[in-house]
């Protein structure tokens, strides 16, 4: 990764998913959440101030050093211990069924091999373990996927890898997950970067 990846990336997320307008969803996504928690690309903390008090303990995932700079004040300020225990989602230090939830936001439209993520998400969750996530892609409507399709190399190329057209609800239940629920929605504004999917998927 080139230096535009790796220092100006991290700074524009942090911004463009610090906006205000994000709050109301970041508060639902977290809402539920106990025990100990992997938080998947967890970036520059944005989800910290809303973790519920049920949660003991939060194992951070995070390959960005300058996004878990960024996160030091929200870390420092935080009720719950926050610890940046992996680098890559896509391959997890930690035990077969040791967690009780997962967080992801954001993320899953990132990383380079999602369907590895989930599996490794699979393993280390308990049976029953909850993954909450809130993640955007490809958009229910096919006027809208013609714009992905044709905006998405760009948008890896400018978003550190981020695309527009993963499915996502499939790619979960693809895994092995059960969904329990999920709302899917577009934010306001242009409808390109695809429909949010915000849920609870429970592992097997
Ligand atoms: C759009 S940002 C979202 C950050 C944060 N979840 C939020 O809601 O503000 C995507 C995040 O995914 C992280 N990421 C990219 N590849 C990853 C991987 N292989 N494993 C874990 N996280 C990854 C990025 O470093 C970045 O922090």
């Amino acid at each position: 990764m080139g230096l535009y990846g790796q220092q100006v990336v991290p700074r524009i997320m942090n911004l463009l998913c610090g906006v205000k307008a994000l709050a109301p969803l970041r508060s639902r996504v977290c809402a539920g959440l106990s025990g100990e928690v992997i938080e998947l690309g967890f970036g520059s903390g944005l989800n910290v101030p809303f973790y519920p008090s049920g949660v003991t303990r939060v194992a951070a995932v995070e390959p960005s050093d300058v996004g878990w700079k960024l996160a030091s004040q929200r870390v420092a300020a935080s009720a719950v211990p926050v610890t940046r225990s992996g680098l890559d989602g896509q391959s997890l230090p930690f035990p077969d069924n040791s967690y009780d939830a997962v967080l992801s936001t954001w993320t899953m439209c990132t990383v380079p091999d999602v369907s590895a993520a989930l599996s490794e998400l699979r393993r280390v969750l308990k049976p029953g373990g909850e993954l909450h996530f809130l993640e955007h892609g490809l958009a229910p409507d096919e006027n809208v996927r013609r714009w992905q399709r044709r905006l998405d190399p760009l948008q890896q190329r400018l978003a550190g890898g981020c695309h527009f057209t993963r499915p996502i609800v499939d790619l979960v239940k693809a895994a092995g997950f059960t969904i329990s629920e999920v709302d899917v929605f577009y934010e306001p504004g242009p409808k390109v970067a695809g429909a949010d999917s915000l849920g609870i998927a429970i592992s097997p």
